[in-house]
């Protein structure tokens, strides 16, 4: 039996961090689903639109053959259903991530028992790295090429000047 994973994130934008987790569980699973969040939780306002989230992570992994990079709004576990997915991978960086994570995994767990939750330490050189911490260094015009793919660059300076901001 085939099975197949969702690596679900807002990946605003993907880093280092998130490529070496989607790497790993490539070859964990048959089949890994990058899935897009279209709605993220209230907090966050994205930087880069859906369709430009997905294009990015979709050229980043583009090597990675059983991967496939999809958008989704609404339920985590509607999603998984929808794609006939069976286990949802996230990311561990610290033990501050940790008690937010169960309580997901908890709350996905109650909602849909049939999908699993697996943890995969992250590498622990980019345990203080985060999709905001990128974005501040950008938009500060600061250098952050070891933390993102080429592209990731490209596509904050294509904004960056279309927006007409000094750096
Ligand atoms: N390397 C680098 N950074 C990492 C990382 C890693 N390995 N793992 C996590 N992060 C960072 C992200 O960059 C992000 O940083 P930011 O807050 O600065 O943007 C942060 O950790 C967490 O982001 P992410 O992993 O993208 O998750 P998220 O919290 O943005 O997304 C969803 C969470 C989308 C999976 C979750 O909200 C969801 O499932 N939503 C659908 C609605 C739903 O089903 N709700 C019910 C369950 S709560």
């Amino acid at each position: 039996m085939r099975v197949t994973a969702i690596y679900p994130g807002t990946f605003d934008p993907m880093t280092v961090g998130h490529i070496d987790v989607a790497q790993r569980a490539s070859k964990m699973f048959d089949d890994l689903i990058i899935g897009v969040a279209g709605d993220p939780s209230a907090k966050k306002t994205p930087f880069f639109n859906l369709e430009e989230r997905v294009d990015i992570a979709g050229e980043i992994l583009k090597d990675l053959p059983n991967v496939k990079v999809m958008p989704f709004s609404g339920l985590l576990v509607k999603f998984a259903a929808s794609v006939e997915a069976s286990v949802i991978v996230r990311g561990l960086r610290a033990i501050s991530d940790f008690e937010y994570e169960v309580q997901i995994a908890g709350v996905n767990r109650h909602l849909s028992p049939k999908v699993e939750t697996v943890f995969i330490a992250a590498s622990q050189d980019y345990t203080f790295l985060s999709s905001s911490i990128v974005k501040e260094i950008a938009l500060l015009g600061g250098d952050y090429s070891d933390f993102v793919h080429p592209r990731v660059i490209k596509e904050f300076q294509r904004k960056i000047d279309a927006s007409g901001v000094e750096q």
